[in-house]
């Protein structure tokens, strides 16, 4: 498959901030097999939804977003188009009035986003994604919350992905900086073992050499058989290391492709990737 982000090394280069072990093998989830289910459906989709807030207007219009196994898939879009309601939705933060979530092949539009977690999505949400006054590891913890078992081998692989975390565990995670914050919320989402990972803006708000980290930190765990669903302002940089992309406009789908494909196209340049 064309556009295999460890494939062509993209975004990847700085090896002393790239764990080269990976995260062993507790968190392999959805890897190997076909990209797409026996429907064709990939390993998650939100199809052609349509909905918004409580009774509020339509915010999505048809909208679909989708991960196949073993890739990353990025939606990009202008302020506002609805890029982290389409996230809630395939969350089950909204109420669907069209359109379909399934999740390796089932229908799971009526699930609570707990029920969710509970099938294996790990979603971590553009603000308020940690517990400031808790402490790194107490945040950790509270990511286990579905989980009956020993979870602590889960920890140590959290630990080895950002070592920072390690180190930082008994402080506040508010006190932790922007990129810090990030990974701790990141971690929190790793600690139910999730089959697929969904993330809104990782990198928000923090410098370009955290996020080159933390994008390297994203495919790491993408390397280790988790696919990820993410929504990114870094645009350029996000489609990069992206299979398939999706820009959205009002609730729409505007353009779709693989990252490259999106990146080389001239009018998504001229609208959205400033020229
Ligand atoms: N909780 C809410 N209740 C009502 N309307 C909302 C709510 N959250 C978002 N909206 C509206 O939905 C529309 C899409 O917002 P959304 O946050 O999904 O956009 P976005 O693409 O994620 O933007 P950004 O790039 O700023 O994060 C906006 O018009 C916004 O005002
Ligand atoms: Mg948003």
């Amino acid at each position: 498959m064309s556009g295999n982000p460890w494939q062509d090394d993209l975004g990847n280069r700085d090896r002393s901030i790239t764990n080269p072990h990976g995260m062993g093998s507790v968190m392999r989830a959805a890897g190997g097999g076909k990209a797409t289910d026996a429907q064709g459906n990939p390993f998650l989709i939100g199809k052609e939804m349509s909905g918004g807030y409580g009774r509020g207007a339509d915010i999505l219009h048809g909208c679909t977003i989708a991960v196949e196994r073993g890739e990353i898939a990025v939606i990009v879009g202008p302020n506002g188009a609805g890029k982290s309601t389409a996230m809630k939705a395939v969350f089950g933060m909204l109420d669907l009035r069209e359109g379909h979530v399934v999740l390796d092949g089932e229908d799971i539009t009526k699930l609570s986003p707990q029920d969710r977690v509970v099938k294996g999505m790990g979603f971590v949400p553009q603000t308020h994604n940690i517990f400031t006054t808790m402490t790194v590891e107490e945040n950790l913890e509270m990511g286990a919350f579905v989980r009956r078992d020993d979870f602590r081998d889960t920890m140590e692989q959290v630990y080895d992905l950002f070592p920072i975390l390690r180190d930082k565990r008994r402080q506040a995670a508010g006190e932790l900086s922007g990129g810090q914050r990030q990974q701790v919320a990141v971690g929190r989402a790793l600690m139910t073992k999730p089959k697929v990972l969904m993330l809104d803006e990782p990198t928000a708000g923090v410098s370009p050499i955290v996020m080159d980290e933390l994008f390297d930190r994203i495919i790491e765990v993408a390397r280790t058989g988790i696919p990820i669903l993410m929504v990114e302002q870094n645009a350029r940089q996000a489609l990069a290391i992206a299979d398939k992309g999706y820009v959205l406009v009002q609730g729409a789908n505007a353009f779709t492709g693989t990252g490259k494909e999106l990146l080389n196209d001239p009018e998504v340049r001229k609208s959205f990737l400033g020229g």
